[in-house]
């Protein structure tokens, strides 16, 4: 079994009995941690420091830090305009609790709620999930930082009744986007120090236009946030409809990692104190690794099934052997040109941030990965 995780204390509110419940207990053991109040932990004190940003320019923003990570699709998709078909929705991608609750994939899914509860500018941070890729940089649970600001009507009023094309070309609309970026660009300024900056234009169904923020990071450009103009419908779906503004979230693992230097994604989990006692609020501090233990190379080959989901297998892995797995990685695609059937071979990097690992214990759980692979459908070569 798993031997790198904490309680599972939350199991029976997250794995409840119902046929779309796609959560495992090592999913459910992460749900409520915390990590972005902690004042003395690298999320939290990033979190804390983008707040201080947004209260020194305006000290009206509200700030919302602990609402309930379970969500339903009304708030997570509908009320943001994400489509019913859309990829993100779909069970491979997401964890869903029931058909119609889930853990949130981002904190937009509270946007509408706070927007038709009256407030115009707010800030909100919380723990969202998503089912993807194991790497340094993924892990299933992650934090997010959102943004709100609404403008005045009378800022606005000079748009009303035109046609999206209008409106999309207003001066208004304009106003609304040079604000958000001069608000994130003194953002990165106060997280980097001066940097360089680079906007492009991007897409997310609740705000038009659309942008992506990159800053240019010791030679490197990083994408650090997306953004936008809300997107009318989602502001009449939320009953203001009269009014305009903008939304912003952003990743603080990403930030994170980039500003103390943490190399791996799960470092930010561990209990372990060479990690914990290295931070301190309201510092940002270089992180100094302890000593890197080696890793433990492992392939796995398979004919797969027609219809394999990729990230079933990957957190069949994690189910396993926890934190242990740093990364899993498709090393060769075969196709049989007589039967038509595919095979794929992944290499799995298994390694402990805290201890050596012997060869003996990473075969056996390599081996109950080999055996529970066949309940996936995949025919183990
Ligand atoms: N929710 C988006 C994401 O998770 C980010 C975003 C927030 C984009 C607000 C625009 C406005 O990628």
């Amino acid at each position: 079994g798993t031997t790198e995780s904490s309680s599972y204390a939350n199991v029976d509110r997250y794995c409840v009995d119902h046929p779309n419940n796609n959560i495992p207990n090592h999913i459910a053991a992460l749900v409520g941690r915390g990590l972005h109040t902690k004042e003395d932990h690298p999320i939290g004190i990033i979190r804390s420091k983008i707040q201080d940003y947004f209260i020194a320019q305006d000290s009206e923003y509200k700030i919302f830090d602990g609402e309930d990570p379970i969500v339903t699709t009304t708030q997570c998709f509908d009320d943001l305009r994400i489509n019913p078909d859309h990829p993100g929705r779909s069970p491979s991608d997401t964890y869903y609790i029931t058909d119609e609750t889930l853990l949130r994939t981002h904190t937009s899914a509270h946007q509408s709620m706070h927007l038709r509860d009256g407030y115009e500018k707010f800030l909100c941070a919380g723990d969202v999930y998503r089912r993807d890729e194991i790497d340094s940089s993924h892990y299933p649970a992650f934090h997010q930082l959102e943004g709100v600001k609404l403008f005045p009507s009378a800022d606005v009023d000079g748009a009303k009744g035109l046609s999206k094309e209008e409106w999309l070309a207003s001066p208004e609309c304009k106003m609304i986007a040079d604000d958000l970026k001069e608000t994130l660009e003194g953002l990165m300024d106060h997280l980097f120090g001066p940097v360089e900056k680079k906007w492009s234009d991007d897409f997310f169904p609740f705000t038009e236009p659309s942008f992506e923020c990159e800053i240019l990071y010791e030679g490197e450009w990083l994408e650090v946030l997306g953004c936008g103009v809300i997107h009318s419908e989602v502001l009449e779906m939320a009953d203001r409809g009269d009014r305009r503004g903008w939304a912003f979230g952003l990743g603080l693992e990403r930030l994170a990692m980039i500003l103390f230097k943490i190399p791996d994604i799960r470092l930010f989990w561990s209990d372990d104190t060479r990690f914990s006692k290295q931070f301190s609020a309201g510092k940002i501090t270089t992180f100094k690794p302890y000593s890197k233990y080696p890793p433990v190379f492992k392939d796995i080959a398979f004919w797969l099934p027609e219809d394999f989901v990729e990230n079933d297998f990957f957190e069949m892995a994690r189910g396993i052997a926890g934190d242990l797995v740093e990364r899993m990685e498709l090393t060769d695609t075969f196709t049989n040109p007589k039967t038509n059937k595919t095979s794929k071979c992944y290499r799995i990097t298994y390694r402990s941030m805290d201890r050596s690992l012997t060869d003996d214990e990473i075969n056996v759980l390599q081996n109950d990965l080999r055996v529970q692979s066949e309940t996936l459908g995949l025919e183990v070569r």
